[in-house]
């Protein structure tokens, strides 16, 4: 065994590069890597060389020549154009099979020698193939005879920040802002590189700055000047800027009287605000925008619908090819007293009337990032507007910073899900990747989870939600397994001790976080605020659909929300046969029972359990793996750097905690219904 005793921040991220430590490997990658020769001379091929160079180095313990021309046995890294002038030609039908973004890796002999060649048709996409390649040697793999080929799924992959311009961060758990608004455009902290680094190594292509609850100045030109800045960061690593207006910008900044997206004057305002823009950015990405959500203006303070504000911005945007990301994060009470069906019946009846560069943004369940939803409706129900899938990477439901909980196995239920709109295998994933309804636009948007935290994410756990989310975004069909196993690898160690035990952690996690929190479809039972921590019973709010008594509705008969038929009929925006399946307590996934179901207590379940006795089992079980999780983790503490060994060590006591309080708060305030108040640990 191998003790780690070298002291780690966590600040490196999965980009460690830590030396081979498996001999036949190393001697491997030694002999096959003599030189790399990078053969392009732009920004991006700079920034390539010097991954490469620090990177083979480190991972190879001794420097790698980085020559003009390949020599040797060489690593040979450049487009499509740059190997050819070298005596590599790739075949125009594979070149063209990779589009602008895919890249090859491709083991090629050249006279007396083996090349591995990395190869795209951007600089950027040599860039990402460039970081494949070395995790492929980060993760141990066997390079020798290597022909793979790789291009993403969807589109647009955006990180899209909640910051501040103040350096807040609306639900971030990992301190400040990295944009230091009062800094630019003048310092550019290196840290800037790195974000853009850690982004473009997993294929992340966007990054939206601003809060979806914007503020206007962020439209300034004082403020733009700072935007072009960071673009210029971010440009050579091929990820391109968005930014979150406010439609009432006209009004705020430039004192217009009024911001009716249906008035010329404002359609005028944003034409030359936009093209401004683009004379600052002119690979500027688009606009993503909440609308008559949560107090945010749009057009329906003016009489106007979604349509119209989101066309008026995508035709200011359309001339210089930006897209326009419109929210459907909308619950108006008016339009139905059960608050998953609002944005449904707000957006399809809009189907057909936005232009062709507007993508309807709906998170991935119809309420609001809670531990467990199932896929929105909206998935499935618009056939002519491409949809864009937004996914929260922040942990604002599920323990902020403080748990462990691996998102990724969340996503990929949602993305597998079948929505059935065009018959069965109409998944998710492939209404965003535009498949099911021909769409060539495809958009995935995750919350970010970043902050000027050292560690990145406040729990260094929490760096494998913001992998996973680029490593599913560029490939949903990846495994949440495979992800974890490179993530661990990079980020932890090789060591299959190591890898066994926390990918144990990582893949019973998110499970174990709905059965403490929210199990059987229960859902938005956070203390209200800041949505840490238990309160079943609360019933104070403005609004009935902020309370938490609205969603579990518990009474002395039964708990959950009926959702069926015979309820609010939710199940009816969900596709046949999925529709009838949800609506009988019998055919529905137990695992949404509660969101779909009113279910009396006595109820029995596959387990045999009645519904009572099967929701203390869950909070159980929740508890318990938290405590495997600790105890797993202190197995690994001769194995792990001690900074991050205590760091992590802490947050499990907390977890821990705060696990065992969700399971008491929860028995004891249900208990209360069926007579048992008593009947849960004593609080
Ligand atoms: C949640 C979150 C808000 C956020 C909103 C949104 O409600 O609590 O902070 O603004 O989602 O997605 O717009």
């Amino acid at each position: 065994m191998t003790m780690n005793t070298i002291d780690e921040d966590g600040y490196e991220l999965w980009l460690r590069y830590r030396p081979v430590d498996n001999a036949e490997r190393l001697a491997q990658y030694r002999k096959a890597i003599s030189s790399a020769a990078v053969l392009g001379t732009g920004a991006t091929a700079q920034i390539i060389r010097s991954e490469l160079a620090r990177a083979l180095a480190a991972l190879l313990d001794s420097a790698v020549p980085l020559p003009v021309n390949p020599v040797g046995n060489a690593l040979v890294v450049g487009t499509i154009d740059e190997l050819k002038a070298v005596g590599v030609t790739i075949p125009s039908a594979e070149s063209r099979d990779l589009g602008a973004e895919g890249f090859l890796i491709r083991s090629q002999q050249v006279g007396s020698d083996n090349w591995i060649c990395i190869a795209a048709n951007s600089a950027p996409a040599v860039l990402t193939g460039a970081f494949h390649f070395l995790r492929l040697v980060q993760t141990h793999q066997d390079i020798h005879a290597l022909d793979l080929a790789s291009r993403p799924r969807i589109r647009h992959r955006v990180f899209g920040h909640w910051d501040n311009l103040d350096g807040s961060i609306e639900r971030g758990y990992a301190w400040r802002s990295l944009w230091n608004w009062d800094e630019l455009p003048e310092k550019i902290d290196s840290r800037y590189h790195d974000y853009a680094r850690a982004c473009a190594s997993i294929g992340i292509n966007g990054t939206c700055l601003n809060n979806v609850n914007a503020n206007a100045k962020s439209l300034t030109a004082e403020y733009l000047v700072k935007t072009a800045a960071l673009a210029d960061v971010f440009r050579p690593y091929g990820i391109r800027v968005y930014l979150s207006p406010v439609l009432s910008a006209p009004v705020l900044i430039d004192s217009l009287a009024t911001g009716d997206p249906r008035d010329p004057a404002v359609a005028a305002w944003w034409k030359e605000k936009v093209d401004e823009i683009y004379r600052l950015i002119p690979d500027f990405g688009g606009f993503q925008i909440k609308a008559n959500s949560e107090g945010q203006p749009g057009p329906q303070d003016y009489g106007a619908n979604h349509d119209d504000g989101a066309n008026m911005l995508a035709d200011a945007l359309a001339p210089h090819g930006g897209m326009l990301l419109w929210r459907a994060f909308v619950y108006d009470a008016t339009i139905d007293a059960d608050r998953a069906k609002c944005a449904y019946k707000e957006f399809v009846p809009l189907d057909g009337r936005f232009q062709p560069n507007v993508f309807v943004q709906a998170k991935n369940g119809p309420i609001d990032f809670q531990p467990r939803e199932p896929f929105h409706p909206l998935f499935g129900a618009m056939e002519q507007t491409p949809l864009a899938l937004e996914l929260q990477v922040t942990q604002e439901y599920l323990g902020q910073s403080i748990h462990l909980v691996y998102l990724a196995e969340m996503w990929k239920e949602i993305l597998d899900s079948d929505t059935y709109a065009i018959g069965p295998g109409s998944t998710v994933a492939r209404i965003v990747d535009g498949s099911v309804y021909g769409h060539s636009a495809s958009c995935i948007i995750g919350v970010a989870n970043t902050g000027s935290d050292r560690n990145w994410c406040g729990h260094h756990f929490s760096q494998a939600n913001w992998y996973a989310f680029g490593r599913l975004a560029w490939d949903y069909d990846l495994s949440v397994e495979a992800i974890a196993d490179e993530w661990i690898r990079m980020t932890w160690s090789n060591d299959p001790l190591v890898l066994d035990a926390i990918k144990t952690m990582l893949l019973g996690s998110w499970q174990a976080c709905i059965n403490y929190m929210t199990p059987l479809g229960l859902h938005h039972m956070m203390q209200a605020g800041h949505h840490y921590g238990p309160d079943p019973a609360f019933n104070s709010a403005r609004r009935v659909d902020w309370n938490n008594v609205y969603y579990h509705r518990a009474d002395t008969k039964g708990i959950g929300f009926d959702r069926s038929s015979a309820g609010s009929n939710a199940v009816s925006q969900y596709h046949s046969p999925l529709r009838e399946q949800l609506n009988h307590l019998d055919t529905c996934p137990e695992k949404f029972l509660l969101w779909f179901h009113h279910v009396p207590w006595d109820h029995r379940l596959q387990s045999g359990h009645t519904l009572w006795d099967e929701l203390q089992h869950r909070y159980d079980a929740g508890v318990t793996f938290v405590e495997k999780m600790r105890s797993i983790w202190q197995s690994l503490q001769a194995r792990i750097d001690p900074q991050r060994y205590e760091h992590v060590s802490r947050r499990l006591e907390q977890q821990l905690e705060n696990a065992r309080l969700w399971r008491d708060v929860c028995r004891k305030y249900f208990g209360q219904f069926i007579g048992n108040a008593d009947s849960g640990a004593p609080m």
